[in-house]
């Protein structure tokens, strides 16, 4: 007997052969003129580096030296997307996606990072929006995508000098005032915590350092710093109504188990934990428990800076992957307590993406109810898969389909208790080069044959075409 390759579901139903979809998922869609995108950066997918006036940036610097990439690979051509921005175009248009989140490339607007402007690095970009609107696709720009230009890392060590959050100010402001007439949305900085983190504390991104407490306590405070005055040179120099906010990689704390207690235990657990990002923007100030925590090691800052962090914003930006479950703990100071991980946890391709459908409910419901947050966006959501490619290229990726349906699921739960979620942008359009895990760990919806450049959707691809088309789960 051989094995029949039809879903068993027909047969022991005995439902329709059109299988016709019940209504229920239109009624229960995403409301209406929910904006549906995908997400790349720069550095990711550009390639290109020596072109056209680029200067060096960190990340150029980082990955070739031998031994922090995993495939040993570097991004100098990655998806040659600096060449080929027309053809990804398509592929966004052929998704039905009706905006597009990337970065611009600081180094190729101030190769320097300071002085004199490059004017063919900024017409990349004018180049790119052109086409992305003619083809009926919305900008949204991130300023700062982790790409910091080199001379800023080597003349002031980067981020930990206050110069740098006062170069990138100038820069965004420059950026705006030349492309707000296309571009309605600017994020600021894209994760400030992991680009602290991973790149000054932990070693695993650019520039690979190491610092103690104190000094890394400083960096954090001077990327948020960043952040203030990138919004208001945005607003001084772009035109009026344009938008801007960050895209933040929050903690994002979901109740273990949905009791109003544990909800409540991670609403707190939720200001506390990104009291140096969000809950600074958001309210101007440090909490009291994040300045004792810190102690002496705490962050030198004024009035003056915190006022500027906290410049109001049109919209939250969340990139939403993994959750952190928490508990009410009656005996902890501050009424919640991180349940950890138990080694079973199942997890996607990428070890850290463990598996969490609910972060998507629970990060915008918070940011809403925690700050009064009324416009928020879903910056990146989205996952890497094995990816086992056929003959011709295609990958029927179902891990990554159930990976988004589920997380769409919780998000579509979210809009329709009315948490103000306005767009979706998944992480990302393409396979791209994933930072120190190089071209191993794949994200796109398109997989891209890196020595032909040759892009191919995924079954992934078809899945969000539905559910654009749709604007629904399905
Ligand atoms: C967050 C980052 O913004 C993006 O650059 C990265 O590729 C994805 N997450 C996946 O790790």
């Amino acid at each position: 007997m051989g094995i029949s390759t039809k879903p068993a579901e027909s047969s022991q139903t005995g439902a329709s052969k059109e299988n016709k979809l019940p209504d229920r998922s239109l009624a229960a869609g995403f409301p209406s003129g929910f904006l549906w995108g995908t997400a790349a950066s720069a550095y990711q997918i550009e390639g290109a580096v020596n072109e056209d006036g680029r200067g060096p940036s960190i990340w150029d610097r980082y990955a070739h030296i031998p031994g922090k990439i995993a495939d040993r690979s570097n991004a100098d051509v990655a998806n040659d997307s600096y060449h080929l921005y027309k053809d990804d175009v398509q592929l966004m248009k052929a998704l039905g996606a009706k905006a597009y989140r990337f970065s611009i490339a600081w180094p190729r607007v101030f190769p320097e990072g300071t002085g004199t402007p490059n004017p063919k690095g900024l017409d990349f970009y004018n180049r790119l929006l052109d086409e992305l609107l003619a083809n009926g696709i919305e900008p949204f720009a991130t300023m700062y995508h982790w790409d910091l230009p080199q001379t800023l890392q080597d003349r002031v060590g980067g981020w930990m000098s206050r110069d740098t959050a006062t170069a990138f100010g100038e820069y965004a402001g420059y950026v705006a005032a030349r492309l707000s007439d296309r571009v309605k949305h600017f994020f600021t900085i894209n994760e400030c915590s992991r680009l602290v983190d991973l790149g000054y504390g932990a070693e695993v991104d650019a520039p690979g350092l190491t610092l103690a407490q104190p000094a890394l306590n400083q960096v954090r405070h001077h990327v948020a710093l960043g952040h203030g005055l990138a919004v208001q040179a945005i607003r001084a120099h772009g035109r009026a109504g344009t938008k801007v906010g960050p895209a933040e990689n929050i903690v994002i704390c979901v109740p273990a188990i949905e009791t109003p207690a544990n909800i409540r235990a991670a609403e707190i657990a939720t200001r506390e934990l990104n009291a140096g990002y969000l809950t600074v923007m958001l309210e101007g100030k440090y909490t009291d428990a994040f300045l004792a925590y810190a102690g002496k090691d705490a962050p030198k800052y004024t009035a003056e800076d915190l006022a500027v962090i906290s410049s109001p914003i049109d919209f939250v930006g969340l990139n939403v992957y993994m959750p952190h479950h928490y508990v009410v703990a009656a005996d902890d100071a501050h009424g919640f307590a991180l349940t950890p991980f138990p080694a079973s946890f199942p997890h996607m391709e990428s070890s850290w993406l463990k598996i969490g459908p609910e972060a998507m409910y629970w990060a915008p419901r918070h940011v809403a109810k925690l700050w009064d947050v009324k416009s928020i966006y879903i910056t990146e959501n989205g996952t890497s898969a094995t990816d086992q490619p056929a003959a011709d290229g295609h990958v029927d990726d179902v891990d990554r389909i159930m990976y988004l349906r589920n997380y769409l699921t919780q998000l579509q739960r979210a809009t329709s208790e009315g948490v103000p979620v306005l767009g979706y942008f998944l992480w990302s359009l393409m396979d791209n080069f994933e930072w120190s895990d190089g071209f191993e760990k794949r994200f796109g919806l398109y997989r891209v044959d890196f020595k032909t450049q040759r892009r191919t959707p995924k079954l992934s691809a078809s899945f969000y075409r539905e559910t654009i088309a749709r604007n629904a789960v399905v």
